[in-house]
Protein backbone atom coordinates (compact mmCIF):
# COMPACT_ATOMS: atom_id res chain seq x y z
CA UNK A 1 0.00 0.00 0.00
CA UNK A 2 1.34 3.27 -0.90
CA UNK A 3 2.77 5.57 2.44
CA UNK A 4 0.02 8.02 1.96
CA UNK A 5 -3.18 5.50 1.89
CA UNK A 6 -1.51 3.86 4.77
CA UNK A 7 -1.27 7.05 6.32
CA UNK A 8 -5.35 8.04 5.07
CA UNK A 9 -6.57 4.01 6.99
CA UNK A 10 -4.90 5.18 10.09
CA UNK A 11 -6.79 8.63 9.98
CA UNK A 12 -10.00 6.85 9.06
CA UNK A 13 -9.41 4.57 12.19
CA UNK A 14 -8.62 7.70 14.21
CA UNK A 15 -12.14 9.36 13.18
CA UNK A 16 -14.12 6.66 13.17
CA UNK A 17 -12.96 5.82 16.82
CA UNK A 18 -13.49 9.82 17.27
CA UNK A 19 -17.07 9.45 16.25
CA UNK A 20 -17.67 6.47 18.37
CA UNK A 21 -16.23 8.02 21.41
CA UNK A 22 -18.56 11.21 20.89
CA UNK A 23 -18.00 13.58 23.62
CA UNK A 24 -15.44 11.22 25.30
CA UNK A 25 -15.52 8.70 28.51
CA UNK A 26 -16.08 10.95 31.47
CA UNK A 27 -19.18 12.09 29.63
CA UNK A 28 -20.59 8.96 29.02
CA UNK A 29 -20.18 7.68 32.51
CA UNK A 30 -21.95 10.92 33.43
CA UNK A 31 -24.97 10.00 31.33
CA UNK A 32 -24.58 6.50 32.88
CA UNK A 33 -25.04 7.89 36.31
CA UNK A 34 -28.28 9.35 35.61
CA UNK A 35 -29.87 6.45 34.22
CA UNK A 36 -29.59 6.76 30.51
CA UNK A 37 -27.62 5.37 27.60
CA UNK A 38 -25.79 6.92 24.59
CA UNK A 39 -26.83 7.31 21.78
CA UNK A 40 -25.57 4.31 19.89
CA UNK A 41 -26.37 2.06 22.94
CA UNK A 42 -29.80 3.07 22.20
CA UNK A 43 -29.57 2.57 18.31
CA UNK A 44 -28.15 -0.90 19.41
CA UNK A 45 -31.26 -1.88 21.09
CA UNK A 46 -33.65 -0.23 18.68
CA UNK A 47 -32.53 -2.05 15.69
CA UNK A 48 -31.99 -5.78 14.80
CA UNK A 49 -28.47 -7.08 15.68
CA UNK A 50 -25.90 -5.65 12.72
CA UNK A 51 -28.65 -4.51 10.69
CA UNK A 52 -27.58 -0.40 11.42
CA UNK A 53 -25.18 1.67 8.62
CA UNK A 54 -24.37 4.76 9.36
CA UNK A 55 -24.71 8.14 7.09
CA UNK A 56 -23.13 11.46 7.65
CA UNK A 57 -20.55 9.95 10.07
CA UNK A 58 -17.61 12.47 10.06
CA UNK A 59 -20.03 15.87 9.90
CA UNK A 60 -18.94 18.22 11.94
CA UNK A 61 -20.35 21.61 12.69
CA UNK A 62 -19.52 24.79 10.44
CA UNK A 63 -19.41 27.13 13.17
CA UNK A 64 -16.89 29.43 13.84
CA UNK A 65 -18.29 31.33 16.56
CA UNK A 66 -16.75 31.56 20.69
CA UNK A 67 -14.30 29.02 20.34
CA UNK A 68 -16.16 26.88 18.37
CA UNK A 69 -12.86 26.10 15.85
CA UNK A 70 -10.84 24.54 18.66
CA UNK A 71 -13.68 22.02 19.53
CA UNK A 72 -15.37 20.55 16.27
CA UNK A 73 -16.14 16.30 17.46
CA UNK A 74 -17.06 14.14 14.55
CA UNK A 75 -20.23 13.93 13.66
CA UNK A 76 -21.15 16.35 15.92
CA UNK A 77 -23.56 14.97 18.18
CA UNK A 78 -25.62 13.60 15.94
CA UNK A 79 -25.63 9.87 15.29
CA UNK A 80 -27.97 9.14 11.77
CA UNK A 81 -28.38 5.83 9.76
CA UNK A 82 -30.38 3.42 8.28
CA UNK A 83 -31.57 -0.38 9.65
CA UNK A 84 -34.24 -2.87 10.35
CA UNK A 85 -36.60 -3.12 12.90
CA UNK A 86 -38.08 -6.78 12.52
CA UNK A 87 -36.45 -7.23 8.94
CA UNK A 88 -38.02 -3.92 7.81
CA UNK A 89 -36.45 -0.72 6.72
CA UNK A 90 -35.91 1.99 9.78
CA UNK A 91 -34.77 5.44 9.71
CA UNK A 92 -33.04 6.58 13.16
CA UNK A 93 -31.63 9.22 14.28
CA UNK A 94 -30.26 9.60 17.66
CA UNK A 95 -28.64 13.01 19.31
CA UNK A 96 -25.79 12.28 21.71
CA UNK A 97 -26.12 14.65 24.58
CA UNK A 98 -22.06 13.63 25.29
CA UNK A 99 -21.25 16.24 22.19
CA UNK A 100 -22.58 19.92 23.52
CA UNK A 101 -25.85 18.77 25.14
CA UNK A 102 -26.94 17.04 22.32
CA UNK A 103 -27.79 20.94 21.03
CA UNK A 104 -28.84 21.29 17.74
CA UNK A 105 -26.40 22.66 15.19
CA UNK A 106 -27.00 23.53 11.59
CA UNK A 107 -25.18 20.77 10.37
CA UNK A 108 -26.59 18.35 12.47
CA UNK A 109 -30.13 19.47 11.41
CA UNK A 110 -28.44 18.81 8.04
CA UNK A 111 -27.97 15.06 8.68
CA UNK A 112 -31.56 14.80 10.13
CA UNK A 113 -33.32 16.75 7.16
CA UNK A 114 -30.95 14.15 4.96
CA UNK A 115 -32.24 11.36 6.64
CA UNK A 116 -35.72 12.24 6.47
CA UNK A 117 -35.66 12.92 2.46
CA UNK A 118 -34.46 9.35 2.07
CA UNK A 119 -36.90 8.12 4.93
CA UNK A 120 -39.18 9.30 2.63
CA UNK A 121 -37.94 8.62 -0.87
CA UNK A 122 -37.76 5.26 0.01
CA UNK A 123 -41.21 4.68 1.97
CA UNK A 124 -39.89 3.93 5.55
CA UNK A 125 -40.26 5.02 8.87
CA UNK A 126 -38.21 7.32 11.09
CA UNK A 127 -37.80 7.12 14.30
CA UNK A 128 -35.90 10.08 16.81
CA UNK A 129 -34.44 9.43 19.78
CA UNK A 130 -34.45 12.86 21.17
CA UNK A 131 -31.79 14.09 24.01
CA UNK A 132 -30.99 17.48 24.30
CA UNK A 133 -30.43 21.15 25.54
CA UNK A 134 -31.87 22.11 22.56
CA UNK A 135 -30.80 25.08 19.90
CA UNK A 136 -27.28 25.03 19.83
CA UNK A 137 -26.86 28.56 21.67
CA UNK A 138 -23.21 29.15 19.57
CA UNK A 139 -24.96 28.61 16.54
CA UNK A 140 -28.04 31.20 17.15
CA UNK A 141 -30.56 31.60 14.19
CA UNK A 142 -28.67 28.82 12.27
CA UNK A 143 -29.89 26.12 14.37
CA UNK A 144 -33.15 27.67 14.80
CA UNK A 145 -33.20 27.38 10.90
CA UNK A 146 -32.16 23.82 11.18
CA UNK A 147 -35.32 23.23 13.23
CA UNK A 148 -37.75 24.73 11.17
CA UNK A 149 -36.49 22.44 8.74
CA UNK A 150 -37.18 19.50 10.31
CA UNK A 151 -40.19 20.89 11.10
CA UNK A 152 -41.33 21.07 7.44
CA UNK A 153 -40.39 17.79 6.70
CA UNK A 154 -42.05 16.21 9.66
CA UNK A 155 -45.32 17.64 8.59
CA UNK A 156 -44.65 17.25 4.61
CA UNK A 157 -44.29 13.10 5.84
CA UNK A 158 -47.40 13.09 8.09
CA UNK A 159 -49.26 10.50 7.06
CA UNK A 160 -46.87 9.29 4.94
CA UNK A 161 -44.24 7.08 6.49
CA UNK A 162 -44.74 6.95 10.51
CA UNK A 163 -42.83 9.31 12.38
CA UNK A 164 -41.84 7.90 16.24
CA UNK A 165 -39.98 10.34 18.53
CA UNK A 166 -38.38 8.76 21.56
CA UNK A 167 -37.84 11.46 24.10
CA UNK A 168 -34.73 10.02 26.73
CA UNK A 169 -33.85 13.51 28.35
CA UNK A 170 -34.31 17.25 28.11
CA UNK A 171 -36.61 18.47 24.98
CA UNK A 172 -37.12 22.35 25.77
CA UNK A 173 -38.63 25.29 24.34
CA UNK A 174 -39.45 25.02 20.31
CA UNK A 175 -37.40 21.82 19.78
CA UNK A 176 -40.68 20.07 21.18
CA UNK A 177 -42.93 20.48 18.10
CA UNK A 178 -40.71 18.08 16.03
CA UNK A 179 -42.07 15.13 17.93
CA UNK A 180 -45.41 16.79 18.83
CA UNK A 181 -46.07 16.70 14.59
CA UNK A 182 -44.65 13.15 14.55
CA UNK A 183 -47.14 10.50 15.24
CA UNK A 184 -46.21 9.15 18.30
CA UNK A 185 -44.14 10.64 21.34
CA UNK A 186 -43.15 8.11 24.06
CA UNK A 187 -41.16 9.35 26.90
CA UNK A 188 -38.99 7.73 29.34
CA UNK A 189 -39.83 7.77 33.18
CA UNK A 190 -38.10 10.61 35.64
CA UNK A 191 -35.16 10.75 33.09
CA UNK A 192 -37.31 12.77 30.09
CA UNK A 193 -38.95 16.22 30.01
CA UNK A 194 -40.83 18.50 27.57
CA UNK A 195 -41.97 21.95 28.25
CA UNK A 196 -42.24 25.02 26.00
CA UNK A 197 -41.08 27.44 28.86
CA UNK A 198 -39.31 25.90 32.17
CA UNK A 199 -39.44 25.86 36.04
CA UNK A 200 -37.71 29.23 35.75
CA UNK A 201 -39.12 31.71 33.00
CA UNK A 202 -42.54 30.14 34.61
CA UNK A 203 -41.80 31.29 38.23
CA UNK A 204 -40.46 34.55 36.38
CA UNK A 205 -43.37 34.85 34.59
CA UNK A 206 -46.61 33.65 36.66
CA UNK A 207 -44.14 33.85 39.72
CA UNK A 208 -45.47 29.80 40.23
CA UNK A 209 -43.22 27.17 41.48
CA UNK A 210 -43.25 24.10 39.44
CA UNK A 211 -40.42 21.35 39.26
CA UNK A 212 -39.21 20.06 35.62
CA UNK A 213 -40.90 16.51 36.77
CA UNK A 214 -44.06 18.01 37.95
CA UNK A 215 -44.13 20.26 34.43
CA UNK A 216 -42.71 18.10 31.99
CA UNK A 217 -41.87 14.69 33.29
CA UNK A 218 -42.88 11.43 31.71
CA UNK A 219 -45.91 11.24 34.23
CA UNK A 220 -47.67 14.61 33.62
CA UNK A 221 -47.26 13.83 29.37
CA UNK A 222 -48.78 10.25 30.12
CA UNK A 223 -51.66 11.89 32.19
CA UNK A 224 -52.00 14.88 32.62
CA UNK A 225 -51.50 16.40 28.96
CA UNK A 226 -52.05 13.42 26.90
CA UNK A 227 -48.39 14.57 24.92
CA UNK A 228 -46.89 11.00 25.58
CA UNK A 229 -48.46 7.80 23.66
CA UNK A 230 -46.53 5.80 25.92
CA UNK A 231 -44.64 6.25 28.87
CA UNK A 232 -41.43 3.85 29.81
CA UNK A 233 -39.51 2.57 32.70
CA UNK A 234 -36.37 2.93 31.18
CA UNK A 235 -34.34 3.83 27.82
CA UNK A 236 -34.41 -0.10 27.26
CA UNK A 237 -38.26 -0.41 27.66
CA UNK A 238 -38.66 2.44 25.06
CA UNK A 239 -37.21 1.52 22.66
CA UNK A 240 -38.80 -1.91 23.04
CA UNK A 241 -42.06 -0.38 23.10
CA UNK A 242 -40.99 1.48 19.41
CA UNK A 243 -40.31 -1.90 17.80
CA UNK A 244 -43.26 -3.14 19.19
CA UNK A 245 -45.45 -0.17 17.90
CA UNK A 246 -43.93 -0.49 14.94
CA UNK A 247 -44.89 -4.05 14.19
CA UNK A 248 -48.71 -2.41 13.76
CA UNK A 249 -47.94 0.01 11.45
CA UNK A 250 -46.95 -0.14 7.84
CA UNK A 251 -43.70 0.45 6.06
CA UNK A 252 -45.92 3.88 4.65
CA UNK A 253 -49.66 4.61 3.41
CA UNK A 254 -49.25 2.86 0.44
CA UNK A 255 -48.64 -0.43 2.02
CA UNK A 256 -50.63 -2.56 4.27
CA UNK A 257 -50.25 -3.23 8.17
CA UNK A 258 -48.07 -6.16 8.15
CA UNK A 259 -49.95 -9.59 9.11
CA UNK A 260 -48.50 -12.23 11.26
CA UNK A 261 -48.67 -15.45 11.81
CA UNK A 262 -51.49 -16.61 15.08
CA UNK A 263 -52.34 -19.52 16.84
CA UNK A 264 -55.44 -18.25 18.28
CA UNK A 265 -57.98 -19.34 16.48
CA UNK A 266 -60.57 -17.55 14.41
CA UNK A 267 -63.11 -19.62 15.59
CA UNK A 268 -62.54 -18.94 18.92
CA UNK A 269 -65.78 -18.23 21.13
CA UNK A 270 -65.57 -16.90 24.14
CA UNK A 271 -68.38 -17.63 26.79
CA UNK A 272 -66.94 -15.66 29.27
CA UNK A 273 -68.50 -12.38 27.05
CA UNK A 274 -72.44 -13.67 27.94
CA UNK A 275 -71.53 -12.27 31.05
CA UNK A 276 -69.30 -9.93 31.23
CA UNK A 277 -72.22 -7.56 31.49
CA UNK A 278 -73.89 -6.66 34.60
CA UNK A 279 -77.60 -6.73 34.90
CA UNK A 280 -77.82 -3.61 36.31
CA UNK A 281 -77.44 -1.03 33.42
CA UNK A 282 -75.75 1.48 35.69
CA UNK A 283 -73.08 -0.94 36.91
CA UNK A 284 -69.63 -0.83 34.77
CA UNK A 285 -67.36 -3.37 33.80
CA UNK A 286 -63.84 -3.32 32.07
CA UNK A 287 -63.84 -2.60 28.44
CA UNK A 288 -60.59 -3.58 28.46
CA UNK A 289 -61.69 -7.40 29.81
CA UNK A 290 -64.00 -7.37 26.55
CA UNK A 291 -60.96 -6.33 24.19
CA UNK A 292 -58.53 -9.25 25.55
CA UNK A 293 -61.15 -11.87 25.16
CA UNK A 294 -61.77 -10.84 21.91
CA UNK A 295 -58.24 -10.49 19.88
CA UNK A 296 -55.20 -12.63 19.26
CA UNK A 297 -53.84 -14.37 22.33
CA UNK A 298 -55.11 -10.96 24.23
CA UNK A 299 -52.25 -9.25 23.23
CA UNK A 300 -52.92 -5.12 22.72
CA UNK A 301 -50.82 -1.92 22.88
CA UNK A 302 -52.77 0.68 24.68
CA UNK A 303 -52.13 3.55 23.04
CA UNK A 304 -52.22 6.95 25.90
CA UNK A 305 -53.41 4.17 28.25
CA UNK A 306 -53.53 7.03 31.34
CA UNK A 307 -54.81 10.01 29.53
CA UNK A 308 -58.64 10.47 29.29
CA UNK A 309 -59.26 7.01 30.41
CA UNK A 310 -62.64 7.01 29.79
CA UNK A 311 -61.71 5.96 26.05
CA UNK A 312 -59.59 3.35 24.97
CA UNK A 313 -57.16 3.38 21.97
CA UNK A 314 -54.55 0.67 21.51
CA UNK A 315 -53.40 -1.63 18.92
CA UNK A 316 -54.38 -5.30 18.48
CA UNK A 317 -54.72 -8.00 15.81
CA UNK A 318 -57.45 -10.52 14.47
CA UNK A 319 -56.37 -13.54 13.27
CA UNK A 320 -52.98 -12.05 12.57
CA UNK A 321 -54.57 -8.58 10.92
CA UNK A 322 -53.48 -5.48 13.19
CA UNK A 323 -56.18 -3.19 14.04
CA UNK A 324 -57.42 0.02 15.88
CA UNK A 325 -59.34 -0.89 18.28
CA UNK A 326 -61.08 2.85 19.88
CA UNK A 327 -63.57 1.86 22.99
CA UNK A 328 -65.68 3.17 25.21
CA UNK A 329 -64.44 1.98 29.26
CA UNK A 330 -67.77 2.31 31.33
CA UNK A 331 -64.63 2.09 34.53
CA UNK A 332 -63.95 5.67 33.55
CA UNK A 333 -67.03 8.29 34.15
CA UNK A 334 -69.41 5.71 32.73
CA UNK A 335 -67.68 6.05 29.23
CA UNK A 336 -69.10 9.51 28.78
CA UNK A 337 -66.97 11.71 25.63
CA UNK A 338 -65.66 14.28 26.66
CA UNK A 339 -63.64 16.84 25.52
CA UNK A 340 -59.73 15.35 26.46
CA UNK A 341 -61.80 11.64 25.16
CA UNK A 342 -62.97 13.04 22.27
CA UNK A 343 -59.38 14.40 21.30
CA UNK A 344 -57.59 11.54 22.02
CA UNK A 345 -59.89 8.93 20.02
CA UNK A 346 -60.06 11.47 17.11
CA UNK A 347 -56.02 12.13 16.57
CA UNK A 348 -55.86 7.58 17.21
CA UNK A 349 -58.76 7.31 14.04
CA UNK A 350 -56.54 9.53 12.03
CA UNK A 351 -53.47 8.01 12.77
CA UNK A 352 -54.95 4.14 11.48
CA UNK A 353 -56.84 5.74 8.48
CA UNK A 354 -53.49 7.03 7.41
CA UNK A 355 -51.31 4.13 7.70
CA UNK A 356 -54.00 1.48 6.51
CA UNK A 357 -55.47 -0.05 10.14
CA UNK A 358 -58.61 -1.10 10.13
CA UNK A 359 -61.00 0.48 12.91
CA UNK A 360 -63.00 -2.10 15.12
CA UNK A 361 -65.22 -0.06 18.27
CA UNK A 362 -66.83 -1.10 21.17
CA UNK A 363 -69.37 1.19 22.20
CA UNK A 364 -70.81 1.64 25.41
CA UNK A 365 -71.34 5.48 25.55
CA UNK A 366 -74.10 7.44 27.76
CA UNK A 367 -73.81 10.64 25.87
CA UNK A 368 -71.33 13.61 25.81
CA UNK A 369 -70.35 14.47 29.28
CA UNK A 370 -72.37 17.66 30.59
CA UNK A 371 -71.47 20.89 32.20
CA UNK A 372 -70.19 24.34 32.05
CA UNK A 373 -66.43 23.56 31.99
CA UNK A 374 -67.13 21.29 28.88
CA UNK A 375 -68.75 23.65 27.24
CA UNK A 376 -66.86 26.57 27.88
CA UNK A 377 -64.04 24.60 27.55
CA UNK A 378 -65.55 23.73 24.01
CA UNK A 379 -66.65 20.22 23.66
CA UNK A 380 -68.60 21.26 20.59
CA UNK A 381 -65.52 21.80 18.60
CA UNK A 382 -63.49 18.81 20.35
CA UNK A 383 -66.90 16.11 19.90
CA UNK A 384 -66.98 17.26 16.54
CA UNK A 385 -63.21 16.18 15.88
CA UNK A 386 -64.26 12.76 16.76
CA UNK A 387 -66.86 12.60 14.86
CA UNK A 388 -65.18 13.76 11.53
CA UNK A 389 -62.30 11.90 12.36
CA UNK A 390 -64.42 8.73 11.95
CA UNK A 391 -66.96 9.53 9.31
CA UNK A 392 -63.82 10.86 7.41
CA UNK A 393 -61.87 7.30 7.56
CA UNK A 394 -61.39 5.08 4.71
CA UNK A 395 -60.44 2.19 6.45
CA UNK A 396 -62.74 -0.60 7.10
CA UNK A 397 -64.89 0.37 10.06
CA UNK A 398 -66.34 -2.14 12.19
CA UNK A 399 -69.04 -1.03 15.42
CA UNK A 400 -69.66 -3.92 18.24
CA UNK A 401 -72.13 -2.06 20.64
CA UNK A 402 -71.93 -3.88 23.87
CA UNK A 403 -74.40 -1.70 25.96
CA UNK A 404 -75.29 1.92 26.04
CA UNK A 405 -75.39 3.74 22.66
CA UNK A 406 -77.50 7.22 23.67
CA UNK A 407 -77.88 9.84 21.70
CA UNK A 408 -75.26 12.25 19.63
CA UNK A 409 -72.75 9.72 20.83
CA UNK A 410 -74.61 6.89 19.58
CA UNK A 411 -74.24 8.93 15.95
CA UNK A 412 -70.60 9.63 16.39
CA UNK A 413 -69.08 6.45 17.62
CA UNK A 414 -68.71 4.60 13.97
CA UNK A 415 -72.14 4.19 13.32
CA UNK A 416 -73.67 3.01 10.13
CA UNK A 417 -74.85 6.65 8.65
CA UNK A 418 -71.05 7.74 8.78
CA UNK A 419 -70.27 5.29 6.74
CA UNK A 420 -68.94 2.64 8.90
CA UNK A 421 -68.82 -0.84 6.81
CA UNK A 422 -70.36 -3.33 9.78
CA UNK A 423 -72.28 -2.70 12.95
CA UNK A 424 -74.21 -5.56 15.63
CA UNK A 425 -74.94 -5.12 18.94
CA UNK A 426 -74.87 -7.15 21.65
CA UNK A 427 -78.69 -8.35 22.49
CA UNK A 428 -78.38 -6.33 26.02
CA UNK A 429 -77.78 -3.35 24.03
CA UNK A 430 -80.21 -0.13 24.30
CA UNK A 431 -80.12 2.30 21.29
CA UNK A 432 -81.67 5.55 22.31
CA UNK A 433 -81.77 9.18 22.44
CA UNK A 434 -81.14 8.92 26.24
CA UNK A 435 -81.51 6.05 28.72
CA UNK A 436 -84.72 5.32 30.44
CA UNK A 437 -85.20 7.34 33.42
CA UNK A 438 -84.15 10.02 31.96
CA UNK A 439 -86.56 10.00 28.78
CA UNK A 440 -89.39 8.57 31.14
CA UNK A 441 -89.00 11.72 33.54
CA UNK A 442 -89.01 14.23 30.64
CA UNK A 443 -92.24 12.50 28.58
CA UNK A 444 -94.33 11.76 31.76
CA UNK A 445 -93.15 14.10 33.90
CA UNK A 446 -96.99 15.56 34.26
CA UNK A 447 -98.87 11.81 34.74
CA UNK A 448 -95.75 10.79 37.58
CA UNK A 449 -96.58 13.93 38.95
CA UNK A 450 -100.37 13.48 39.66
CA UNK A 451 -99.75 9.29 40.48
CA UNK A 452 -100.62 8.12 43.54
CA UNK A 453 -97.77 5.66 43.51
CA UNK A 454 -95.32 7.61 41.17
CA UNK A 455 -92.58 4.87 42.33
CA UNK A 456 -94.24 2.06 40.58
CA UNK A 457 -95.65 4.00 37.73
CA UNK A 458 -92.16 5.25 37.02
CA UNK A 459 -91.10 1.88 36.88
CA UNK A 460 -93.37 0.63 34.58
CA UNK A 461 -93.25 3.30 32.28
CA UNK A 462 -89.26 2.46 32.16
CA UNK A 463 -89.92 -1.00 31.56
CA UNK A 464 -92.40 0.15 28.70
CA UNK A 465 -89.64 2.62 27.02
CA UNK A 466 -86.87 -0.35 27.31
CA UNK A 467 -88.92 -2.73 25.28
CA UNK A 468 -90.57 0.28 22.95
CA UNK A 469 -86.96 2.05 22.22
CA UNK A 470 -83.74 0.83 23.91
CA UNK A 471 -83.37 -2.45 22.45
CA UNK A 472 -81.33 -3.50 19.23
CA UNK A 473 -84.14 -4.86 17.23
CA UNK A 474 -85.69 -1.95 16.42
CA UNK A 475 -82.15 -0.47 14.59
CA UNK A 476 -81.80 -3.82 13.27
CA UNK A 477 -85.11 -3.67 11.73
CA UNK A 478 -84.33 -0.47 10.27
CA UNK A 479 -81.19 -1.42 9.06
CA UNK A 480 -79.14 0.56 11.34
CA UNK A 481 -77.35 -3.03 12.62
CA UNK A 482 -76.20 -5.80 10.35
CA UNK A 483 -76.84 -8.39 13.30
CA UNK A 484 -77.64 -8.66 16.74
CA UNK A 485 -74.87 -10.87 17.58
CA UNK A 486 -74.48 -13.55 20.81
CA UNK A 487 -71.48 -11.93 22.77
CA UNK A 488 -69.38 -14.98 22.69
CA UNK A 489 -69.27 -15.23 18.89
CA UNK A 490 -68.01 -11.38 18.77
CA UNK A 491 -64.06 -12.51 17.74
CA UNK A 492 -65.31 -15.15 14.69
CA UNK A 493 -67.45 -12.57 13.71
CA UNK A 494 -65.54 -9.61 13.60
CA UNK A 495 -62.66 -11.81 12.11
CA UNK A 496 -65.24 -13.11 9.01
CA UNK A 497 -66.41 -9.53 8.53
CA UNK A 498 -63.09 -7.81 8.46
CA UNK A 499 -61.55 -10.45 6.38
CA UNK A 500 -64.89 -9.31 3.84
CA UNK A 501 -63.74 -6.11 3.85
CA UNK A 502 -60.11 -6.96 2.81
CA UNK A 503 -60.66 -5.71 -0.74
CA UNK A 504 -62.34 -2.11 0.79
CA UNK A 505 -61.45 0.68 -1.56
CA UNK A 506 -63.18 4.50 -0.48
CA UNK A 507 -62.33 7.97 -1.98
CA UNK A 508 -63.15 10.62 -0.40
CA UNK A 509 -64.35 13.93 -2.84
CA UNK A 510 -61.08 15.62 -4.71
CA UNK A 511 -60.27 18.58 -2.35
CA UNK A 512 -56.87 20.34 -0.95
CA UNK A 513 -57.66 18.69 2.59
CA UNK A 514 -60.50 19.30 4.66
CA UNK A 515 -61.19 21.12 7.67
CA UNK A 516 -61.29 19.47 10.91
CA UNK A 517 -62.69 21.38 13.36
CA UNK A 518 -58.93 22.20 15.63
C1 LIG B 1 -24.89 24.55 23.46
C2 LIG B 1 -25.27 23.29 25.32
C3 LIG B 1 -26.64 23.56 25.26
C4 LIG B 1 -27.10 24.37 24.19
C5 LIG B 1 -26.29 22.30 26.95
N1 LIG B 1 -25.11 22.52 26.41
N2 LIG B 1 -27.26 22.94 26.28
N3 LIG B 1 -24.40 23.79 24.43
N4 LIG B 1 -26.19 24.83 23.32
N5 LIG B 1 -28.40 24.64 24.04
C6 LIG B 1 -23.82 22.01 26.84
C7 LIG B 1 -23.38 22.56 28.18
O1 LIG B 1 -22.68 23.76 28.01
C8 LIG B 1 -22.48 21.43 28.66
O2 LIG B 1 -21.23 21.57 28.00
C9 LIG B 1 -23.13 20.19 28.13
O3 LIG B 1 -23.96 20.62 27.06
C10 LIG B 1 -24.00 19.48 29.13
O4 LIG B 1 -24.83 20.43 29.75
P1 LIG B 1 -25.05 20.49 31.32
O5 LIG B 1 -25.74 21.75 31.61
O6 LIG B 1 -23.76 20.21 32.00
O7 LIG B 1 -26.00 19.22 31.53
P2 LIG B 1 -27.16 19.05 32.58
O8 LIG B 1 -26.74 19.49 33.92
O9 LIG B 1 -27.63 17.63 32.42
O10 LIG B 1 -28.34 20.05 32.10
C11 LIG B 1 -28.98 19.85 30.85
C12 LIG B 1 -29.84 21.09 30.47
C13 LIG B 1 -28.94 22.35 30.49
C14 LIG B 1 -30.97 21.24 31.47
C15 LIG B 1 -30.41 20.79 29.10
O11 LIG B 1 -27.73 22.10 29.75
C16 LIG B 1 -29.64 23.53 29.89
O12 LIG B 1 -30.45 24.18 30.53
N6 LIG B 1 -29.24 23.85 28.64
C17 LIG B 1 -29.82 25.00 27.95
C18 LIG B 1 -31.23 24.71 27.54
C19 LIG B 1 -31.82 25.80 26.70
O13 LIG B 1 -32.20 26.86 27.19
N7 LIG B 1 -31.81 25.60 25.40
C20 LIG B 1 -32.36 26.50 24.45
C21 LIG B 1 -33.88 26.23 24.48
S1 LIG B 1 -34.75 27.13 23.31
P3 LIG B 1 -19.84 21.11 28.66
O14 LIG B 1 -18.83 21.51 27.67
O15 LIG B 1 -19.76 21.80 29.97
O16 LIG B 1 -19.97 19.61 28.82
C22 LIG B 1 -34.66 26.17 22.00
C23 LIG B 1 -35.30 26.78 20.82
C24 LIG B 1 -35.59 25.77 19.77
O17 LIG B 1 -34.19 25.14 21.97
C25 LIG B 1 -36.40 26.49 18.78
C26 LIG B 1 -36.96 25.60 17.75
C27 LIG B 1 -38.01 26.35 17.03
Amino acid sequence: MPQDLSERLHQLRELRQQALEGGGQAKIERIHAKGRLTARERIHLLLDEGSFQETGVFVTHRSHELGMDENRPVGDGMVTGVGRVDGRQVYVFAQDFTVFGGSMSEANALKICRLMDQALENGCPVVGLNDSGGARIQEGVRSLAGYAEIFWRNTMASGVIPQISAILGPCAGGAVYSPAITDFTLMVDQTSYMFVTGPNVIKMVTNEDVTFEELGGADTHSTKSGVAHLMAANDQDCLLMTRRLLSFLPQNNLEEPPRIETTDSPDRREEKLNSIIPDDNKKPYDMRDVISLVVDEGDFLEIQPRHAQNIICGYARLDGQPVGIVANQPRFQAGVLDIASSMKGARFVRTCDCFNVPLVVFEDVPGFLPGTDQEFGGIIKHGAKLLYAFCEATVPKLTVITRKAYGGAYDVMNSKHIRADWNVAWPGAELAVMGSEGAVNILYRGRLAESDDPDADRARLVDEYNETYANPFIAAGLGYLDDVIEPADTRPQLIRALSNLRGKKQTLPPKKHGNIPL
